[in-house]
């Protein structure tokens, strides 16, 4: 078998620290499409299956709008495509595990359709864990790709088809910003617009510094240029996208700042930004000061907490304090009153004791936090937090999740009812899924809610009075305009 060792490595958080210092390159030709593979999709179809985060969802219209570039069609049928693509995510083993039983399925798929071009791609190709697995086990994936090589994907699958082996490109060192990469976005009226990628923050349970690489900020020009087209076309929101968007612009060295870049957006008259994920130790005031000053920017801020106990904070290599966290969340909720915040919790992480866990339920009673993501703690190859010594039985983890999640729904249902008997816009994203009679959407304050409404609305921002509050949505009927 060809040795593909030299194509990644695993995690290491010696050699990725080095990294911190090497320049970054913004390039705009990188992308292209070989002659021979300009009409190879011709009649031929593409399927994609997304994982994992946003940052994904928007890699994903990357790949659809290359493939469709070389003529492909979307299809939402896999038995019906010529060329699948699964675009995986790290973060939890149990991401990981759903990728798999995929891979198994499609392996039938192509013992039907021997001509079938089957990649993956995403944060799991970074894994050199993932990649030995596939080499022994799964011998049938055409190709893997990793998250620094999609705007490759023309001369990558050109060589899958014309190749018997196994086409591997994951570069385990990010490069650099490549810019105009062809996009089909999945909605016509909400877009995510990347503002930077990679992380530098290494919080010792986590795998994305090492599947995404390091901190690399897009200009801030060739952002805003991306957000007023997107204005022409009609968008009515962005949703900015980072691993950690506060540290946007940090190295850059053109005095540009997540605070800066916001203001720039705000002016762009786009009617609804929203930006993800940020991290509370380098949230800044000018951020909050932002964020009140203009109506398009959405009061409704993620902020990851991930533990309320001083000493796991520590372990986990997070940065604040209980109390910094505090001061933070405190100072924000008192410059925009209404401002809804959500957050991420990490239970049973290795050692963490009753006591710990309740020092996180007792944060989470005084935040009162709109909505929780909570997880149990899942190791990942190589990352520090993975050789700790780790005296928790999943049972008790399982047991500390529940009772966290029982104090989320309880205060989501009251956060949800601040809002009852308001008048709220609705930005209408299409019918609902359960009741095709009802529209979906979401309030500025990031509220999902179910509503009786004028169909034609979809894509458009309406009035809507709410008149339930349940713990997962609201409810409500749209107000009619003269
Ligand atoms: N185990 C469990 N949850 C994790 N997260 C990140 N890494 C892990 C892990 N190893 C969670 C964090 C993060 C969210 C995106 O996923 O809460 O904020
Ligand atoms: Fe992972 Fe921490 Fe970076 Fe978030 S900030 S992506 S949790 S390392």
């Amino acid at each position: 078998m060809k040795d593909y060792s030299q194509y990644f490595k695993g995690p290491n958080l010696k050699e990725a620290k080095k990294r911190r210092g090497e320049d970054v390159h913004h390039i705009h030709d990188a992308f292209f499409i070989p002659q021979e593979m300009v009409n190879v999709g011709k009649g031929k179809k593409y399927y994609i299956h997304t994982y994992g985060c946003q940052a994904n969802e928007r890699d994903s219209e990357t790949l659809s709008g290359i493939l469709e570039m070389m003529a492909y069609q979307p299809t939402t049928e896999i038995k019906e495509a010529d060329v699948i693509l699964l675009n995986t995510c790290a973060i939890r083993e149990n991401a990981e595990e759903k990728v798999f039983g995929k891979v198994g399925y499609v392996k039938n798929l192509k013992k039907k359709n021997p001509n079938l071009i089957f990649g993956l791609c995403g944060c799991m190709a970074q894994e050199e864990v993932v990649i030995q697995r596939i080499l022994q086990k799964h011998p049938h994936i055409d190709l893997i790709f990793g998250t620094h090589n999609i705007h490759r994907l023309p001369e990558l699958l050109k060589e899958a088809m014309f190749n018997k082996e196994m086409v591997v490109e994951v570069w385990s060192k990010e490069g650099d910003v490549i810019e105009d990469t062809p996009v089909t976005r999945a909605s016509k009226h909400k877009a995510w617009v990347n503002i930077m990628y990679g992380c530098n923050k290494f919080c010792t349970y986590c795998i994305v510094p090492y599947t995404r690489g390091k901190e690399r900020s897009r200009l801030m020009d060739d952002i805003i240029e991306e957000v007023n087209q997107l204005v022409k076309d009609g968008y009515q929101e962005v949703t900015l996208l980072g691993q950690n968007v506060n540290s946007y612009g940090k190295d850059l060295d053109d005095g540009s700042s997540f605070a800066s870049l916001l203001e720039a957006v705000a002016k762009t008259g786009i009617p609804r930004i929203r930006f993800t994920t940020s991290h509370p130790w380098d949230f800044s005031k000018d951020m909050i000061h932002m964020i009140a000053s203009y109506d398009n920017i959405m009061p409704a801020i993620h902020l990851p907490v991930q533990s309320g106990n001083d000493e796991v904070l520590k372990l986990m290599g997070r940065r604040y304090s209980r109390e910094q966290y505090l001061e933070l969340f405190h100072a924000i909720k008192e410059e925009i009153p209404d401002c809804t915040i959500t957050t991420d919790i990490i239970v049973g992480f290795p050692n963490e004791t009753e006591e710990q866990f309740e020092d996180t339920l007792s944060l989470y009673q005084e935040c009162e936090y709109d909505l929780a993501y909570t997880f149990i703690y899942s190791p990942r190859a190589g990352t520090p937090a993975a050789k700790m010594a780790d005296n928790v039985p999943l049972e008790e983890k399982e047991q500390r999740l529940y009772r966290l999640n029982e104090v989320v729904n309880e205060k989501a249902l009251k956060q949800n009812q601040r809002f009852l008997n308001q008048e709220v816009e609705v930005l209408v994203d299409g019918p609902s899924k359960r009741d095709p009679q009802m529209l979906t959407g979401y309030t500025k304050h990031q509220k999902l809610i179910n509503f009786k409404g004028n169909p034609d609305c979809i894509g458009k921002r309406v009035m809507v009075k709410v008149t339930e509050a349940k713990t997962w949505a609201l409810k409500g009927e749209q107000i009619e305009q003269d």
